[in-house]
């Protein structure tokens, strides 16, 4: 049976790098973050005082950026210009500018190709909001996860750690304002592509979505 290629796309907080993640290890495939490289485009733009506005200095500053992601002891390890960046791209700072900083074109034309390169040998796990659409549209299969926007609020609530404490409910606002951002932009929108499985894991486990995903890879290996 052959490798396939796994997309999962969805909102903020629904859960896709962890069930990315966990689905890669249980067919032996790479998972892939494309949230992690736009994120370091953001915390390169913060070090180089670039404002999250300004398309003609981001575009520059991405052909600069060499964007490496390793598998780590805890998920993935990333890398930028040889800088191991894989918290400082994780802090509130850098999570209120992602989306605006994603939304320029010459940002995404520059990691939508990295991440094809990435997902030429096959045997890769995904996730973003345009994976399904736009980076892989033949990806054999396509997941949109989604979730209810109290419980994504609730989820990132309990990962945050003391010093970041944010108000549950001003979390739950920063998120749907990022949802909303990501599926108003011009350029490959958050959508759930034609024919993606969608799959709410709001009453879900992390199991049983993970067991969902294999049983939608089966069918395709
Ligand atoms: O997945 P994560 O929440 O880390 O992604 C951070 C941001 O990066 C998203 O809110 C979105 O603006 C952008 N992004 C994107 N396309 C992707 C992955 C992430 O625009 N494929």
């Amino acid at each position: 049976s052959g490798r396939i290629n796994v997309a999962i796309d969805g909102p903020a907080g629904a859960g896709k790098s962890t069930v990315a993640r966990k689905v890669a290890e249980q067919l032996g495939y790479i998972y892939i973050d494309t949230g992690a490289m736009y994120r370091a485009v953001a915390y390169a733009a913060i070090g180089a005082g670039i404002t999250p506005d300004d398309s003609d200095r981001l575009g520059q500053l991405v052909q600069t950026l060499k964007i490496v992601l390793a598998p780590g002891d805890e998920g993935q390890t990333v890398w930028l210009n040889g800088e191991n960046v894989t918290s400082a791209i994780r802090t509130r700072e850098v999570t209120l500018i992602v989306s605006q900083i994603a939304s320029h074109e010459p940002v995404r034309l520059k990691l939508v190709e990295l991440q094809r390169g990435l997902a030429d040998a096959k045997g890769i796990v995904m996730d973003g909001r345009d994976i399904g659409t736009h980076v892989l549209p033949n990806a054999e299969v396509k997941v949109f996860l989604v979730a209810s926007v109290k419980v994504r609020a609730l989820r990132r609530f309990q990962e945050l750690s003391g010093n970041e404490a944010v108000p549950l409910q001003q979390l739950e606002q920063e998120i749907a304002e990022r949802d909303r951002s990501d599926e108003r932009r011009e350029i490959s929108p958050l959508i759930c592509a034609k024919d993606a499985e969608v799959i709410d894991s709001t009453e879900l486990s992390i199991d049983q979505v993970v067991a969902l995903i294999l049983d939608l890879c089966r069918t395709k290996t």
